[in-house]
């Protein structure tokens, strides 16, 4: 298909050279254990919409389920290799817990992630490789990962949904803004009560927004806010961008966290998940706030104190919160954040984890993690920089925390 050589073309470009540590010869023979979550009745769904429609040989819009292996199976064990696949994750009894011990690669996705603990790891006698189908790999303790087998390399493919998520964060902004979702719930259930849903609906020229991190996801996510002429664009983030493009977007660094908040009427989080941001928005960062703010979360759940955030809307300091990220995942039925509303009976925009999972970001990752993938059973191990979170028993990523640097961001 034209569209996926044009993206793999783009995924790819080689910038590294393999470390003279890495063996440089072909494997066969070994076992791949991937965990994705079940596609169930939709996996035989193909794309209807877009140019991926347009395709004669359609492939599955949900190429990352159980079904569909990312696309896998045939590939490797054409190679002599072993693939197995589950969405059975939890628990010492699992499907994930059976394979660990003989798997020498695992790949997850953040959408049903394979929490790949320090006490996993130690069981996982053979693990070399562990690949993030999709961008985040905070599901792997990043620490015990450089401490296992010699260190466990830890990558991901990186910008293959940073777009999609961005787009989604640009959409739940405006949901919570304009008070959507209860006008919306007024529609379909028969009601017309204008000044119900009028009273908490505004505009969002003239506003200030704020991002927390401003990586590949923040940077695309001011950049989409530049039309709406909000009154500040804001990012707080320890890797300032470079002064050119704060000024072709128009936006400034704050580099005091709670002055950059009360200055934010709405707060998109797009940082990853590490030992700094774990639980960072609890009662104290919250309440550095400005009363009433929105605060919108598609980086990961425990990145936010779900109980704080949810006491936080019910008393009204914040108006709104919404994303589609939770901890752990898949979300328990009882997850406060699914029912959390504000003082006026609106103000949720949450979804299950589905920004980064769009149909165009699947068929990205898929071809991200079979280029991976290659490129660790060739032996060659000529990984893009930009994809490797840790290597060698060390962080390469910068954007795991301050830490002695490697390189790559
Ligand atoms: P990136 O690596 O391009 O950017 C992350 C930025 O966050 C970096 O500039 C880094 O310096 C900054 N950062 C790290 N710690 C920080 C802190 N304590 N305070 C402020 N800034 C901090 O990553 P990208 O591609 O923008 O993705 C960001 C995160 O978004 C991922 O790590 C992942 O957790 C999440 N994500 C969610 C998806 C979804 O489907 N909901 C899909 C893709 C990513």
């Amino acid at each position: 298909m034209a569209s996926l050589s044009r993206n793999l073309l783009r995924l790819r470009p080689r910038t590294t050279t393999p470390l003279r540590t890495f063996s440089s010869t072909a494997r066969s023979n070994l076992k791949v254990l991937s965990i994705l979550y079940p596609g169930g009745k939709h996996s035989s769904v193909t794309p209807h919409f877009g140019p991926l429609a347009q395709s004669p040989n359609p492939q599955p819009s949900l190429l990352g389920t159980v079904e569909n292996e990312l696309g896998l199976r045939k590939w490797l064990e054409d190679q002599g290799h072993e693939l197995v696949t589950t969405a059975d994750k939890e628990g010492p009894n699992s499907e994930f817990e059976k394979h660990l011990e003989d798997a020498e690669v695992i790949i997850t996705t953040p959408f049903h992630p394979g929490y790949l603990t320090k006490e996993r790891l130690a069981k996982a006698k053979n693990l070399k490789i562990a690949i993030t189908a999709g961008v985040g790999s905070d599901h792997v303790d990043l620490d015990a990962a450089n401490k296992t087998n010699g260190g466990v390399t830890v990558i991901e493919v990186t910008g293959c949904n940073v777009v999609s998520v961005a787009e989604h964060v640009l959409m739940t902004i405006l949901i919570l803004v304009r008070n959507f979702v209860p006008a919306h719930d007024q529609a379909r259930s028969g009601e017309w009560d204008v000044g119900a849903v009028a009273s908490s609906s505004y505009d969002l020229e003239g506003k200030t927004v704020g991002t927390v991190g401003v990586g590949r996801i923040g940077e695309r996510v001011l950049r989409r806010l530049k039309p709406f002429d909000c009154k500040e664009l804001l990012y707080f983030d320890y890797q300032p961008l470079n002064k050119e493009v704060e000024s072709e977007i128009g936006c400034k660094r704050v580099a005091d966290l709670r002055e950059f908040l009360g200055r934010c009427d709405v707060v998109t989080i797009n940082c990853p998940l590490h030992e700094k941001t774990k639980g960072l928005f609890g009662e104290e960062v919250v309440g550095w706030m400005k009363h009433g703010a929105i605060l919108v979360n598609t980086a990961r759940g425990a990145i936010v104190d779900k109980d704080a955030v949810a006491a936080a809307l019910k008393s009204g300091k914040l108006s709104g919160y919404g994303g589609d990220v939770w901890y752990p995942q898949p979300a328990p039925k009882d997850h406060p954040l699914r029912y959390a509303l504000n003082t006026e009976g609106g103000g949720n925009a949450m979804t299950p984890h589905i920004s980064g999972t769009s149909v165009d970001a699947q068929v990205r990752y898929a071809e991200g993690t079979k280029a991976i993938l290659e490129e660790y059973l060739s032996g060659r191990h000529g990984y893009r920089e930009q994809d490797l979170i840790v290597r060698g028993g060390g962080y390469v990523s910068r954007a795991y925390g301050e830490r002695a640097k490697r390189g790559g961001k």
